[in-house]
C-alpha cells in the first residue's frame, strides 16, 4: 500500500542539499541577531519539519499524543472541533503551512470548502501538489496572500482558522478585523496561537524569561513590537485580561 505521506518525504528530499540553502540556514540558526520576515524564514526552513511523516510546523497538542506527529494532528483536530466544523461550512484557513491540517480536516470533518491563505510561496506550491495528489483540489483552494489583507470578499465563510501562525502577524488586530469582515453572521473564529507566559515575579527568573522570549521572537519572525513585553490578547478590545 502506498504510504500516504510519501509525497511529503519526496518533497523534503528535493529541498535539502543545495549548498546555498545550507549556508543560509546555518547563518540563520547560528548568527545571534539575524531577523527574517515570516515569508523568508519559512522559505529558508523549506521542508525541515519536526514530524517524521507529514509536514506540520506546529508544536502540537500533547494531552494524549505520544509523538510529535500525533500532537500536530491533535492540535489541528482540536481547532476543527472548537470551530464545530462540518459539511455545511466554508472555511478560510490562514497560515496553512504545507496543507496538512486542511487535508486532515477534509478527511475527518468534510467541510463544504476550504480556502487556504499563506504568505510563503514554496509552501503554497507544495501544498497545492499534495492536495491534487489526494484528489481534493475541487474542495481545497490554496492561495498566496496575507492574513492581514485577505484577497477574499466580505461574508464569504462560516469559519476562519489560524493554526499557530498569528504570532507572526503584523498585526493580530488587522487579522481579527479581516476575519470579522469575512465571516457571515454567526460565523466562528478559532486560533491556536503562541503567546508569552505570564511574567515571573522573581527578578532573575523574569530576566531569563525575557531573554528566552526575545531569542524566540528574533528567530521566529515575531514582529518587533511584540518582541518586548506586550504580547497577549488582553490589549485587544473585547478580549479579557
Ligand atoms: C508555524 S507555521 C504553522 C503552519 C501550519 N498551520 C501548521 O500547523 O503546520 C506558520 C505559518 O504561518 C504562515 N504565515 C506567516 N505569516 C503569515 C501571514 N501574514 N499571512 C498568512 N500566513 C502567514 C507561514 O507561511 C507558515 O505557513
Amino acid at each position: 500500500m502506498k504510504d500516504p505521506h510519501s509525497d511529503a518525504i519526496g518533497a523534503r528530499r528535493h529541498f535539502l542539499g543545495p549548498l546555498g540553502n545550507a549556508t543560509a540556514f546555518a547563518a540563520w540558526a547560528y548568527t545571534p541577531f539575524q531577523r527574517l520576515a515570516a515569508r523568508d524564514l519559512y522559505s529558508l526552513l523549506a521542508t525541515r519539519a519536526f514530524t517524521a511523516n507529514g509536514l506540520y510546523l506546529n508544536l502540537g497538542y500533547w494531552k494524549t499524543a505520544q509523538t510529535i506527529d500525533e500532537a500536530c494532528a491533535a492540535l489541528a483536530a482540536l481547532v476543527a472541533e472548537a470551530a464545530g466544523m462540518g459539511p455545511d461550512d466554508a472555511v478560510v484557513d490562514v497560515g496553512f503551512g504545507f496543507g496538512d491540517q486542511d487535508l486532515l480536516w477534509m478527511e475527518r470533518f468534510a467541510p463544504r470548502h476550504i480556502t487556504g491563505l499563506n504568505v510563503t510561496p514554496v509552501q503554497v506550491r507544495l501544498a497545492r501538489q499534495r492536495v491534487r495528489r489526494r484528489g481534493m483540489a475541487d474542495r481545497i483552494t490554496l492561495i498566496e496572500g496575507s492574513a492581514t489583507a485577505m484577497p477574499l470578499p466580505d461574508t464569504c465563510c462560516d469559519i476562519v482558522t489560524a493554526v499557530e501562525c498569528a504570532f507572526h502577524f503584523q498585526t493580530r488586530e488587522k487579522f481579527l478585523a479581516e476575519a470579522f469582515r469575512l465571516l457571515r453572521p454567526g460565523g466562528r473564529l478559532v486560533l491556536a496561537d503562541v503567546i508569552r507566559a505570564a511574567p515571573e515575579p522573581d527578578g532573575w527568573r523574569r530576566r531569563v524569561q525575557d531573554f528566552t522570549w526575545s531569542q524566540f521572537a528574533q528567530k521566529f519572525a515575531v514582529p518587533a513590537a511584540r518582541g518586548g513585553s506586550g504580547n497577549s490578547y488582553s490589549p485587544i478590545t473585547g478580549f479579557p485580561a
